[in-house]
């Protein structure tokens, strides 16, 4: 629980962003278990070691996304100063949590399960309260510059970099521990054939791998 978190904002709009509180939600949820099982096992297992090399790869896959396909085609849509304060909010944000996150990688491969436990727990709020800032001030934006057609421009770029292999990790990632709902909803927007291979291999195998 993160303390005087803000409320997340209903955007009235017609972006669909529920791909983006998803993988939102999977960050916050992820973090949590990290330091959970840090703190139950008071020594960094393989496991978790594992768990936190997966959530520093698909934030990092998330983050590059943003910079590199949704904030410079909203910048370009933009011109108020108020509204280009927020994406050079969002971008400094993202530099923000990399030293975080490169701390984070020596207590891991040093063993130090408490002091990776607490730079978790560190990480968990800075990222919380970016992901809010993003979801209440950028994306209005985004709904409003960039529309359906924009939102579906970045789904394009990360579906062409990442490629089926990128998804059949990152979908049961992102599901892990989702509700019903969430699953439903997301699984609804794949391609039937991603479906498919989530519902036949990608989650058998990454539950094979993470538990
Ligand atoms: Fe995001």
């Amino acid at each position: 629980m993160i303390d005087n978190l803000p409320a997340r904002r209903t955007i009235a709009g017609e972006v669909d962003f529920t791909m983006m509180y998803a993988a939102h939600d999977a960050f916050a949820r992820h973090l949590d278990r990290i330091a959970e099982t840090l703190d139950r096992d008071g020594r960094v297992s393989p496991g978790a070691a594992e768990r936190w090399t997966l959530f520093a790869k698909q934030l990092h896959i998330h983050h590059t996304a943003e910079d590199e396909a949704l904030w410079p085609a909203l910048r370009a849509a933009i011109a108020s100063p108020d509204e280009l304060a927020v994406l050079d909010a969002m971008e400094a944000e993202h530099a923000q949590l990399d030293p975080h996150i490169e701390r984070i990688d020596a207590r891991i491969e040093a063993g130090s399960a408490v002091d990776a436990a607490t730079g978790v727990r560190e990480l968990a709020e800075g990222l919380a309260r970016h992901m809010r800032h993003e979801e209440n001030a950028a994306l209005p934006l985004v709904d409003a510059y960039l529309g359906r057609a924009g939102w579906a421009r970045f789904g394009h770029h990360i579906r062409s970099t990442q490629g089926i292999s990128g998804a059949a990790v990152y979908l049961p990632w992102v599901l892990d521990g989702a509700s019903a709902d969430v699953a439903t909803r997301l699984l609804a927007v794949l391609p039937p054939p991603a479906r498919l291979l989530y519902r036949t291999t990608w989650r058998r195998r990454y539950r094979a791998q993470f538990g």
